[in-house]
């Protein structure tokens, strides 16, 4: 899509491009000593962000984040109730409200993607960053999960950010600036028993991102399009509600929001939550299959989901590591979705 609209990047020459290898890996070697709440942050003032599933989580915690900076913030939900309570929050913070806009979608509905874009492109014109950060889990293991799950799970965490990043690209593409930000996972770079779905559709995003980017380069957008691909661990938003984290602790959502916002801000390509995860991450999938089981029996992986529920249930047996109960957000976002499966299977 990017390459059908505008001309294609020529390719350069040998040495200015040997050149330009050693320039670029002397100069993240330099940026990997540098925190990124040191770096230079880019103004968002006035910019229009839309952030999906921005009512409740993580996706709750980042619009109030970008209200305060002055940004116009466009949130989608399925959860009409939740983004009521993002503007309730906002209000009691005294936020400029007029700069929150909420859009009832669901995004396992392509039509009403498109439909709703183009409103929200006629109402308050073309996006400056678009965040898709709406996450569902099944939680179950392989041979347990209904196949109506399995296709909401592949809807929401992937398949709608295809028709959200079309709607939204080509307008980005003509005026040659924008970010696209996707909300993947540590569980989009690893196996996790009871998460084959989930994992597999975060995979997705990894995928998705990359090659977008490339096209982006190819297509001489990059620095001027920026992606930022965000990969956390096991967050206390209520998600994962029940899951053992195992040698790990779960991350706070404050802490988790701080980093990425300091990667959006910084037009950083990727950022992990906690940022040694990445250099596991590397490490990990390179050890034969029989170490691999062994050290993923270590850090619990094993156990991770055994008594997972979600927000189905009251979070008494969460190990979270001394955050308390009333910390983590139970809206009813998950048994929607679940409402939302049962009637796919009516
Ligand atoms: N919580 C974690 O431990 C964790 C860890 C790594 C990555 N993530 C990812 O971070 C993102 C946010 O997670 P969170 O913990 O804030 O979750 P959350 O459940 O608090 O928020 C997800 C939001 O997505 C919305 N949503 C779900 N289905 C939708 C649909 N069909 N249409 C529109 N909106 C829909 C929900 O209503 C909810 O407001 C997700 O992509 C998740 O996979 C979460």
């Amino acid at each position: 899509m990017v390459q059908k609209q505008i001309s294609t990047r020529t390719t350069g020459n040998r040495f200015k491009n040997a050149i330009l290898i050693i320039y670029y890996l002397l100069e993240s070697f330099v940026k990997m000593f540098i925190p990124l709440s040191m770096m230079k942050k880019k103004n968002v003032e006035n910019q229009n962000i839309l952030i999906t599933g921005g009512g409740s989580g993580i996706g709750q915690s980042m619009a109030l984040r970008f209200l305060r900076l002055g940004a116009k913030v466009i949130v989608w939900d399925v959860n009409q109730e939740g983004m009521e309570t993002t503007k309730k929050m906002a209000e009691e913070e005294k936020l400029n409200v007029k700069n929150l806009h909420l859009y009832k979608v669901d995004l396992c509905d392509s039509t009403a993607i498109y439909k709703v874009a183009e409103l929200v492109k006629q109402q308050l014109g073309p996006l400056d960053i678009l965040i898709n950060n709406a996450g569902v889990v099944s939680g179950q293991n392989f041979l347990d999960i209904p196949d109506g799950k399995i296709d909401l799970t592949f809807k929401v965490n992937c398949l709608a950010h295809f028709y959200t990043i079309k709607a939204f690209l080509p307008d980005m593409i003509k005026r040659r600036s924008g970010h696209i930000v996707t909300v993947a996972s540590v569980a989009g770079r690893i196996g996790v028993c009871g998460l084959s779905d989930y994992c597999a559709s975060k995979f997705a995003n990894i995928g998705m991102d990359l090659s977008l980017r490339m096209e982006l380069a190819k297509a001489n957008l990059d620095g001027h399009i920026n992606t930022t691909i965000v990969q956390p661990y096991f967050i206390t938003t209520g998600m994962f509600g029940g899951v053992d984290p195992g040698i790990f602790e779960f991350l706070k959502p404050e802490f988790v929001v701080d980093k990425i916002m300091q990667a959006i801000l910084t037009n950083s390509v990727q950022v992990v939550v906690p940022n040694y995860f990445d250099w596991v991450l590397c490490f990990v999938p390179s050890l034969p299959h029989n170490c691999l089981s062994i050290v993923y029996d270590f850090i619990g992986g094993f156990e991770f989901m055994a008594n997972f529920h979600g927000r189905n249930l009251p979070s008494k047996t969460m190990k979270t590591n001394g955050v308390k109960d009333e910390e983590i957000n139970n809206n009813m976002a998950n048994m929607i979705n679940q409402n939302v499966v049962d009637n796919n299977h009516k």
